[in-house]
């Protein structure tokens, strides 16, 4: 099973990302855990208390895939709160819902759709997370012109994505260990064309700090980020 990379600039980039996704669900969660020593479910957790929620709040996971994220705001909405966990691949969003449902956690509940066109109404959520989302889309300006409209004001929104280190001897290692040893372990897995896309989409995404810039222009105000993991991993943050 190896298609070719999705190719950004490609009309059917979006189409290639879906099918991608779709393709690799049953190994994502394991190369995860693999390509990053375990450490992914602690930056979700950095971005589920970036967040701010409290209980009774309601958040839309954006780009949630197996919903890891999703689950971790849901324990901090609690029962009287909601959260949406929200992609366009059905393969995720079912292996997302067996998680809720292993976990007793009813007030998740997963939707298909597509983030560069989002199926709710405005001021609609008190917080908005995409985690290793925001690189995939096709349009980011649209995407978060679309994460915008569906937070209330004051609404907080939260990014984590993978981004490109500038100094050494990370910047180093990041060509080494993106470069050749993920897409030999995603040889393994099955699809090594995936985990050629990943460095691909990380180099061809904006550093931390054009992100904030684009988040400024998307009109997002006190942004501020961290970066994790050495310089590999960035959060950021900005309130509507
Ligand atoms: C790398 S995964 C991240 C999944 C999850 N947030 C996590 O922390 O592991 C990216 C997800 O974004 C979804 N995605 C990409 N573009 C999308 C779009 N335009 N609309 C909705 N989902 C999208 C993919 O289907 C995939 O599940």
């Amino acid at each position: 099973m190896n298609e070719a990379p999705p190719r950004r600039g490609d009309q059917e980039f979006a189409g290639q990302v879906n099918s991608m996704f779709d393709r690799i669900s049953g190994v994502y969660d394991r190369m995860n855990r693999v390509m990053t020593a375990g450490l992914d479910q602690s930056w979700r957790a950095r971005a589920a208390e970036r967040a701010r929620l409290e209980p009774g709040m309601k958040a839309l996971d954006l780009c949630c895939g197996t919903g890891d994220l999703s689950l971790m705001l849901a324990e901090r909405v609690g029962p009287e709160g909601e959260v949406i966990g929200a992609d366009f691949s059905q393969p995720m969003l079912d292996l997302a819902l067996e998680k809720a449902k292993d976990e007793g956690l009813r007030q998740v509940r997963f939707k298909w759709a597509d983030a560069l066109q989002l199926p709710f109404e405005d001021e609609r959520f008190d917080a908005l997370t995409i985690a290793f989302g925001a690189r995939n889309l096709a349009d980011l300006d649209q995407g978060l012109s679309e994460m915008r409209r569906v937070l209330v004001p004051g609404g907080r929104l939260v990014i984590l994505e993978i981004t490109q280190p500038r100094r050494q001897p990370l910047a180093g290692f990041f060509g080494l260990w993106f470069d050749r040893i993920v897409p030999m372990l995603g040889k393994v897995a099955g699809d090594s064309s995936a985990y050629t896309y990943l460095p691909e989409s990380v180099r061809s995404f904006p550093d931390a700090e054009a992100l904030a810039g684009r988040m400024d222009s998307a009109g997002f105000r006190h942004i501020r980020w961290t970066l994790m993991a050495g310089g590999i991993i960035a959060l950021h943050s900005g309130v509507r």
